[in-house]
């Protein structure tokens, strides 16, 4: 097939009436609500790509041997659209997720998605959805990719044949509290990723993996988990669903660096370009979690941040763990987490010049 085809375009027959999307997009939450269609794309051994198609949103029919319900092979990305001032709409650097599904696809045996198709499915969705992008501070459309292995038969191997799928859903905060400081819990039970595994591939799994540490969390009384390496149990490296970075009293900031067990954040690349244009120092190396605490208690470090896609940039305020509390600063935003965020913010609403080229306007 095309790498830029024409989808079948199917509309929907009774879309949501304007009065009842008004009333979703008020206060969406987080991927609770969702626009009237989907984008369905087929894979075949033997036949490629095919049947591209806009179609009303509806439930998926599976036969119950499709393998990804036995053997997991599933992959999603997750990006924004996002309201722009004169009333357009733009998507923020569409290329870098849909490189990253190439390689998810190629880690997890599947069939891997032309980088441009990715993007143009992505397109052709927020175009038939338009309407559904709101225009709230904070709020975007929430455009959701993921592909599974359909081919029935229950032998342990690649499957021949996959349904790529994108959804998309009117968001406002991640976390119930808005954009202010987290708390996370520090897992010392459970791991996310190794050396050699998927963790730098999203995939369902990582995440189903990270359940029982984010539920820890919960019991705790903490909103996230941070997982530690899974060989030294020592190195702080990812969040349940988010990159995180440190800021250090001298200005510089330091983020855990991708050794094959992270997940290479969009959010993460893009902070790491804006800190390094206002002229800060960033530092992609290893943090321990002993001495996030001893930064913590003598000063040296005054900020943390998680961020990602779905939580754009969230301060950590509080880090507990067995025998651990931490509070990093005064538990409140710190200065460069804001300044960057509204950086990023603004990039990515059209609030301000973008030098990198990182919007792709919606046309
Ligand atoms: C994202 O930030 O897009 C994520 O994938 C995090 C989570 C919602 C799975």
């Amino acid at each position: 097939m095309n790498e830029t085809p024409t989808f079948d375009r199917i509309p929907h027959s009774a879309p949501t009436a304007p009065a009842r999307r008004a009333e979703l997009l008020a206060d969406p939450g987080f991927g609770r609500v969702f626009t009237d269609h989907m984008v369905t794309i087929r894979y075949t051994e033997g036949r490629g790509w095919h049947t591209p198609r806009i179609e009303p949103r509806a439930a998926i029919t599976l036969d119950p041997a499709s393998m990804v319900l036995h053997y997991a092979q599933e992959i999603f990305e997750g990006l924004k659209a996002y309201r722009m001032p004169d009333g357009g709409a733009a998507l923020f650097r569409p290329d870098l997720n849909a490189r990253r599904f190439r390689r998810s696809a190629e880690r997890l045996a599947m069939a891997p998605l032309p980088e441009a198709l990715f993007v143009e499915s992505v397109q052709a969705l927020v175009h038939a959805d338009r309407d559904w992008i709101p225009d709230t501070d904070g709020g975007s459309l929430y455009l959701r990719p993921f592909m599974v292995a359909t081919e029935v038969a229950l032998g342990v191997k690649p499957a021949a044949d996959y349904l790529y799928c994108v959804i998309a859903s009117p968001v406002g905060s991640y976390f119930k509290g808005g954009s202010g400081p987290v708390s996370i819990w520090v897992s010392e039970t459970y791991t996310r990723a190794a050396t050699g595994g998927t963790g730098e591939a999203k995939c369902g799994g990582n995440y189903a993996a990270s359940l029982c540490a984010q539920a820890e969390a919960y019991r705790e009384g903490c909103d996230q988990v941070v997982f530690l390496d899974a060989a030294e149990r020592r190195w702080v490296e990812e969040l349940g669903g988010m990159n995180v970075f440190f800021v250090f009293a001298d200005g510089s900031l330091q983020t855990p660096p991708l050794t094959g067990t992270i997940l290479p954040g969009v959010t993460r690349a893009s902070l790491i370009t804006l800190a390094r244009d206002m002229g800060l120092v960033v530092r992609e190396e290893r943090y321990g979690i002993d001495q996030w605490q001893a930064d913590a208690a003598s000063g040296q470090l005054t900020e943390a941040f998680a961020c990602g896609t779905a939580a754009v940039v969230t301060p950590i305020g509080r880090v507990r763990g067995q025998n651990r509390d931490i509070t990093v600063g005064h538990g409140e935003t710190g200065a460069t987490t804001k300044r960057l965020r509204d950086a990023l913010v603004d990039i990515q609403r059209g609030h301000a010049a973008d030098p990198h080229g990182w919007r792709v306007p919606l046309v």
